[in-house]
């Protein structure tokens, strides 16, 4: 097992942070070898749904790594931000949807890889905050401009100021969690997620996803018009004639991923 672990359970892929003694920090070898296994399940159609955790029960992930960013140069400090950033991307451009199961500690790094997903699930003991401004820098993974996007500027710009964490119940208040759950029923809700997505016809979440995190980079005009190209090519699966024959003589639909 290295730092970061990867197992398939059928139609799931499951990552796990796996620096548990230092509450899954990013290192720069965690970010390598999830990169690697970003760009494994890039390419593995049978992987229709992804999820990531921390290992252990205290930490989702507490962020970049500091020990390891002490010593950095200006040039590292950029180089670092912008390799998180790549592969944060990567998660967001990835086909499949992907969930983030936060099991503790989601802060600085952490809470900008949960927020890279598209969906978060978080146990009650869930933390979350962006606390680079104690150390005398700012988020470096996309932190400054995706959690604007997801909650809205006023409450972001007060969590990235003064560096306060926040419990899972006002991250759900706020709409930087899907849902909140007890710690003991987290990686089960998550799977019964996972796999309610799993089951649809894949063509469609897979265009689902990409018009959602491709448009919000765009102007509306630009994103419909992608919408619509993507809606277009819906309408050449077979799971489109599937799921519109279904309705139409009321039974379950059987999508095929075709
Ligand atoms: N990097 C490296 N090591 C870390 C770490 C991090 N981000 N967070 C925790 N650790 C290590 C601690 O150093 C400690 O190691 P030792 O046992 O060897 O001393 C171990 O994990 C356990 O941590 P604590 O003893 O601190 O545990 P605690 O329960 O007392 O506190 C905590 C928990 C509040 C999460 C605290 O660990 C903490 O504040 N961590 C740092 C959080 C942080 O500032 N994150 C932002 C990092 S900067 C960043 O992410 C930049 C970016 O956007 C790219």
């Amino acid at each position: 097992m290295g730092v970061v672990n990867y197992e398939k359970e059928e139609n799931l892929g499951i990552i796990t942070i796996n620096r548990p003694q230092a509450l899954n920090a990013l290192s720069t070898e965690v970010l390598y070898e999830l990169r690697t296994i970003l760009q494994q399940i890039k390419e593995d159609s049978r992987v229709k749904v992804v999820i990531i955790t921390g290992m252990g029960d205290k930490a989702f992930v507490a962020g970049a790594d500091i020990a390891e960013m002490v010593a950095k140069t200006v040039d590292e400090g950029y180089r670092y931000s912008r390799l998180g950033q790549e592969i944060f991307s990567m998660i967001e451009s990835l086909p499949q949807p992907v969930i983030a199961v936060v099991n503790g500690y989601a802060l600085g790094g952490g809470c900008e890889l949960a927020m890279a997903c598209d969906l978060r699930i978080a146990s009650e003991k869930a933390r979350f905050g962006q606390p680079e401004i104690n150390l005398g820098i700012i988020p470096g993974y996309g932190g400054t401009q995706r959690l604007p996007r997801l909650i809205g500027k006023t409450k972001a710009m007060e969590l990235l100021l003064t560096a306060d964490m926040i419990g899972a119940a006002e991250a759900e208040r706020l709409g930087l969690v899907n849902t909140v759950v007890p710690a003991d029923k987290l990686m089960d809700t998550a799977k019964a997620m996972a796999n309610k997505i799993a089951a649809k016809g894949q063509i469609a979440i897979r265009a689902t996803k990409a018009a959602v995190n491709k448009g919000l980079q765009a102007d509306i005009d630009t994103a419909c018009a992608y919408e619509a190209g993507l809606f277009g090519v819906c309408f050449a699966s077979e799971d489109r004639k599937e799921g519109m024959a279904a309705f139409m003589e009321k039974r379950p639909a059987k999508f095929q991923d075709r």
